[in-house]
């Protein structure tokens, strides 16, 4: 008879040793340690009833631990979302014993009864103030998302395309540090230091999620992030993904919308960008205008109606952002309030994630099979001769002036596509809005210059509105 090894193996009844709270990998894991000799059978409930493992969700020993009968493994979720929420009861047993154990798992939190903000803030005091909270939160979150890509797709359109217009210098375009790598300076996040909360819209592209990162900044652990999740990753979706990406670490100011960069270790390929979480600039006018109800936001936020030292600080910091486009040669091309993201404290950038085509898609004009033309937002020479340039910019930027004023209305809102068309064409400007003082007005018309040359610099468009903000005209006061 052969001797049993001197140590590792008496008897041992089924024991669990740990059983911890889901550990966020590529694939989530409900991290245990188990022992008992003979082996335990490992099974688990969830929410009580039996736990029917598949390719999803599944057991797995990741190691045997030398010299003895503890096992370490996982219960791995294959992307979990909030209906895996619930108790993981883990039971072993085997001839001589058993137990049992349970932990919570939270995946994901449900759209639909979570506030973003919580989950960084702390809870909420009052149930009440906290379904408000989401119900808003939400709203602006979901339309937050369309942005980003206007700016990148444009932008990166421009880049490839000289039938788009662009002007942009390459050489004289600033690198980030880190340039010259292979990649173009793009900056990489670990696939598994992003978290996925919820899905914060859909384009033509893919989706746009609310995410958690971990290790992006040094002084954060974690921190909410948008993350741009492409659909297709054929090379050539590929190669525009790569060349956005290289394009958006460029793009480097206060008010763009900032880029963390990339995930690409693995499907689908990702962009993180900053969440600002108020959402788009339109979607925030509109609710922030006569007709919307009051929303008390807290301190440092405005409070109902914006007043009009509300709407020249959102003027200029978009034009501050546009100043900064036209420093590098950039024409953006899609210039509209939808195009903007807000933030904390009236913070206003530039960006977009793309999903403005598929959101507003009443703002654009389908010419052709697939173009659709922001025409309300261009001057004569765009919509007649396809030219778009800084001084086009400069003309939407006009428009973008009016939307501000008008609380989010559409420019020509009582007239169709063709109709705006012909006014346009025709020279016909938009009215001045019942609560823009004159000194505003006039900033508009030197936008809309019919003679591109004529209109007049975003630089001095940047002065005069910073001039404003400083020194509004005593009767601002009473329309505000
Ligand atoms: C999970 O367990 C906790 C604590 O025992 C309990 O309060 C909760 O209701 C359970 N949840 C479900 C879905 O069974």
């Amino acid at each position: 008879r052969r001797r049993r090894p001197a140590a590792p193996c008496p008897a041992v009844p089924a024991v669990i040793l740990l059983l911890q709270e889901a550990i966020p990998q590529h694939f989530w894991c409900i991290p245990f340690s188990v022992d008992g000799n003979p082996a335990p059978s490992v099974r688990w409930l969830f929410n009580g009833s039996a736990l029917a493992e598949g390719p999803y969700i599944h057991t797995r020993i990741v190691e045997y631990e030398h010299n003895s009968t503890v096992l370490h493994g996982c219960l791995q979720l294959n992307r979990p979302t909030h209906v895996n929420n619930g108790n993981y009861t883990l039971l072993v047993r085997n001839a001589l014993g058993s137990a049992a154990r349970t932990v919570q798992g939270r995946f994901m939190d449900n759209p639909f009864s979570f506030n973003p903000e919580d989950s960084l803030q702390g809870p909420v005091e009052t149930p009440d103030e906290h379904a408000f909270g989401v119900s808003v939160a939400v709203a602006l979150a979901v339309c937050a998302c369309f942005f980003l890509s206007v700016t990148l797709i444009a932008l990166n359109k421009c880049g490839r395309r000289s039938k788009f217009g662009i002007n942009r210098k390459p050489p004289s375009l600033p690198r980030p540090q880190g340039c010259g790598s292979p990649s173009g300076g793009v900056h990489h996040v670990q696939r598994r230091d992003i978290v996925l909360k919820w899905e914060l819209g859909e384009g033509a592209f893919g989706k746009v999620f609310l995410a958690e990162c971990y290790n992006l900044l040094p002084e954060q652990e974690k921190m909410l992030v948008a993350v741009k999740a492409l659909k297709e990753a054929t090379e050539s979706a590929r190669l525009d993904f790569q060349r956005e990406a290289e394009l958006l670490t460029v793009l480097q100011h206060e008010h763009i919308v900032r880029f963390y960069g990339v995930c690409t270790d693995g499907e689908p390929l990702v962009m993180v960008f900053e969440y600002m979480k108020h959402g788009d600039l339109n979607r925030f006018l509109r609710s922030h205008g006569p007709d919307a109800k009051i929303l008390d936001e807290g301190k440092g936020q405005p409070c109902g109606q914006l007043t009009l030292s509300h709407m020249l600080q959102i003027a200029t910091q978009i034009a501050s952002g546009m100043v900064y486009l036209a420093s590098l040669h950039f024409v953006h091309r899609d210039l509209a309030t939808r195009n903007c993201l807000v933030g904390h404290d009236l913070v206003v950038k530039i960006g977009d994630f793309g999903m403005s085509r598929d959101i507003y898609s009443t703002d654009y004009y389908r010419v052709g099979g697939r173009t659709m033309l922001p025409i309300r937002w261009m001057p004569p020479e765009s919509i007649l001769y396809r030219k778009f340039t800084t001084e086009s910019d400069i003309w939407s930027f006009g428009v973008v002036l009016w939307e501000i004023f008008t609380y989010g209305k559409q420019p020509w809102y009582q007239l169709s596509n063709t109709e705006a068309i012909e006014c346009i064409t025709q020279g016909r400007e938009l009215e001045r809005p019942r609560t823009c003082p004159s000194e505003v007005y006039d900033i508009m018309q030197s936008c809309w210059q019919r003679e591109p040359q004529q209109r007049q610099g975003i630089r001095e468009l940047h002065s005069r509105l910073q001039a404003l903000v400083k020194t509004p005209p005593v009767y601002l006061d009473i329309l505000g």
